[in-house]
């Protein structure tokens, strides 16, 4: 598919509370040349990710979108036109883009998607790309799991947690799972092998979450923050560990966090909360494909890509991320995949 008019959203405001649509814009513009050394990338799949809310809001670990450019997003596309040593027009690539059909870029930001047999090219949008290597070494670099642990995630059906699960059990670990609906708790214990899963939004999921961990918790993968991490915090083993993954309960909140109250247990229970972001592991990026790549194509890993599709619905899609509409990674296709 190609066209004359690059569609792209302009950030026009800083959200507050959740309201994206006031401050996103649809608007047309002729498609941008690649000026001399960058690379121009039709868009074919759009990762929408809870983090594009704090991009939107404030500068963190990158600068905030400034206001009146484009939003920025990871992309998986084509180059289709380079004045970049490095790409040639064809190459299908990922990198930091732009919710838009096209992205101009100098090619710092992008790499080409490897091509392992057998598994198709969504797979780079899930498990084998930013979310893949947010669990894999979230789980195995920060929270070093041991065989015979139990190991609790929350957010757990979605992109991230519905991998760190699969990856503990391949690891001989016990993996509990909290998630915001029965039915997400009947897809991480049935489909995707989880031991027990709790429904964080049903009464007395903390009593529910106690007995699914009868030997307490050994690493807490941490997705969302405030009371579940509370209650998380509450059952950690001696020697336990959090890889600190998100917190996306409070990428929206107008009021500062409640909580956790209970972080004094780190000190009691000589645990050990850590934060990590994906970004810092690109350069290991040929470990997860040398070690996920062959359970995908094995199936010991399942994965689900929630693909929604056009540029014109990526409000209503990224919406779901707030309010637990996603099951598995949230992505949207912009045009066609290229022929591999
Ligand atoms: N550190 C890093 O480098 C890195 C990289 C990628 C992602 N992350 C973080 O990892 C976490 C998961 O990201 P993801 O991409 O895998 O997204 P995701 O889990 O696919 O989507 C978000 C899910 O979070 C749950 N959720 C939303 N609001 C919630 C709330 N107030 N309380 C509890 N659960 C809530 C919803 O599921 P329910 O139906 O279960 O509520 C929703 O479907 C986020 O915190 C994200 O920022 C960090």
């Amino acid at each position: 598919m190609s066209t004359a008019i690059n569609r792209h959203w302009l950030l026009l405001d800083r959200p507050k509370g959740g309201n994206f649509s006031e401050v996103l814009s649809l608007r047309e513009a002729p498609v941008p040349d690649a000026g001399e050394g960058q690379i121009r990338v039709r868009s074919v799949y759009l990762s929408l990710d809870p983090t594009n809310a704090v991009w939107m809001q404030y500068d963190s670990y990158l600068p905030a979108v400034p206001l009146n450019t484009t939003m920025r997003g990871l992309v998986l596309g084509v180059v289709d036109q380079s004045n970049h040593a490095k790409f040639k027009v064809g190459d299908i690539v990922t990198g930091m883009g732009s919710w838009a059909d096209y992205t101009v870029a100098d090619g710092s930001s992008f790499g080409r998607v490897p091509n392992i047999p057998g598994l198709p090219l969504l797979a780079y949008m899930g498990p084998l790309g930013m979310t893949g290597a947010t669990a894999y070494f979230g789980l195995l670099d920060i929270g070093k799991p041991k065989e015979g642990e139990t190991v609790v995630v929350s957010a757990a059906a979605g992109a991230v947690g519905s991998l760190v699960g699969q990856i503990a059990k391949l690891k001989g670990c016990r993996a509990v799972g909290i998630a915001g609906s029965a039915d997400k708790c009947n897809w991480l214990t049935g489909e995707l092998g989880y031991d027990a899963a709790v429904n964080y939004k049903e009464k007395g999921w903390q009593k529910a979450l106690k007995n699914a961990v009868p030997d307490g918790i050994d690493i807490y993968f941490e997705n969302v923050g405030g009371e579940i991490t509370e209650v998380a915090l509450s059952l950690l083993n001696v020697k336990g560990r959090i890889p600190f993954c998100g917190a996306i309960s409070q990428y929206n909140s107008t009021e500062p966090a409640p909580g956790p109250r209970n972080l004094s247990v780190l000190v009691s229970r000589r645990a050990r909360m850590e934060g990590f972001l994906v970004l810092d592991y690109a350069p290991r990026m040929a470990e997860m494909y040398a070690e996920m790549g062959p359970w995908l194509a094995a199936g010991q890993i399942k994965w689900k890509v929630e693909l929604d599709q056009g540029l014109e619905n990526t409000l209503t899609s990224f919406n779901k991320l707030f309010t637990g509409g996603n099951t598995g990674k949230l992505a949207v296709q912009i045009s066609d995949e290229p022929a591999r």
